[in-house]
């Protein structure tokens, strides 16, 4: 069964195969408006969402397909203690596919596990979400028409942002792809996310205005509130980038500023009107790349191939991954998994070091 929990789980032909559909379903959508008649998605999201959810959401229906949901984790029995693995199980005999977001690492990979159709990971904890790389990907592939040669800046919450670990793996696959890493010291971008990575692409900074000349994306991000144990550290760094209209006098004319979404204080509301700004576009070819993925995985459940996303070199582990914000820790029945990359022992599940 065939599930998308990170984004390298999609080859680069398979990212450019969705992105053909999604422009596909841009120019033609009367073509697609019944195609999954009788099929159903199921939304579990254990955290909040406005974007995410309600994008696959529309998604489904626009493929003339139907939804259910369990928008409040709190509302469900995992409120109880049911672990993720049996609410994937019993949510399986309910829908064709899944879409979960869960506040903890690893819970998609874990889900995967133990489901009987296709998970997609719509965001696991500080770790990744692959489908608003999706999103990312069409933006910046419309709005530039290609990958290569781009030097792009990811500010803000490099540590604990999940949009950004998933856009780094895409986008380092591509040609002279360049990254600027602009955070405060509190929040560099871990380093399981730039291993194995060609470091002379990546240059960490802590200034957006010595960054901004060179920029051709520039991809802004929200301290994650929400993922800092102590509150006075966010309060600390909660400022620390505010993108306005002074800010963008040094930056190239085509430019194309980015964010996932929500904003709270980064970007001043007078940048809106400059058209450089994508990030509102974004959330709409987020729905658009939704929609092809959730075509392909069940097009590909229909002709089904037995596959399972936990790499073949995982070996059962008796030492527990130490992250407590991993799956390990609240899953009973689930074993430490580890796997060695670039010769450092790494939990499967949140790739923390073991
Ligand atoms: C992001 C997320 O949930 O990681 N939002 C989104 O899905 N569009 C970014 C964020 O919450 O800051």
């Amino acid at each position: 069964m065939r599930s998308v929990i990170d984004i390298l789980d999609l080859s680069v032909a398979e990212i450019a195969e969705l992105l053909a559909t999604a422009n596909d379903i841009i120019d033609h959508h009367e073509k697609y408006e019944n195609i999954l008649r009788g099929r159903k998605l199921a939304t579990l999201f254990f955290e909040p969402s406005t974007r995410t959810r309600m994008s696959f959401e529309a998604a489904m229906y626009e493929l003339g397909g139907n939804v259910i949901s369990l928008a409040g984790g709190n509302t469900s029995s995992a409120a109880k203690g049911e672990s993720v693995a049996d609410t994937i199980r019993v949510v399986s005999n309910y829908v064709d596919i899944i879409a979960m977001r869960h506040y903890i690492e690893g819970a998609a990979l874990a889900a995967s596990e133990s489901g009987t159709v296709p998970i997609i990971n719509a965001g696991d904890g500080g770790h990744c979400h692959p489908t608003q790389t999706l999103a990312d990907l069409l933006t910046i592939y419309r709005e530039k028409g290609h990958f290569d040669n781009l030097t792009i800046g990811l500010c803000g919450d490099l540590k604990y942002g999940r949009t950004v670990h998933s856009l780094i793996n895409a986008m380092s696959r591509y040609a002279n792809v360049r990254f600027i890493l602009i955070s405060p010291k509190e929040l560099r971008c871990p380093a399981y996310v730039l291993e194995g990575k060609d470091p002379t692409s990546f240059i960490e900074t802590a200034s957006l205005e010595e960054a901004m000349p060179e920029l051709d994306i520039l991809y802004m991000t929200r301290i994650q509130k929400e993922r800092f144990d102590d509150e006075e550290e966010y309060l600390s760094l909660k400022d620390s980038y505010i993108l306005n209209n002074e800010k963008l006098k040094n930056a190239k004319a085509d430019l194309k500023i980015l964010h996932p979404l929500p904003r709270v204080n980064e970007i001043a509301v007078e940048v809106d009107d400059d058209e450089r700004a994508c990030y509102f576009k974004q959330t709409l070819y987020g729905k658009y790349m939704r929609m092809a993925l959730i075509l392909k995985l069940l097009k590909e459940k229909d002709n089904p191939k037995k596959e399972s996303l936990m790499p073949a070199d995982a070996i059962i582990s008796d030492v527990k991954c130490s992250n407590p914000k991993c799956i390990c820790q609240s899953e009973q029945e689930l074993k430490t998994r580890t796997i060695i990359r670039n010769g450092i022992r790494r939990c499967v599940y949140c790739e923390h070091e073991i």
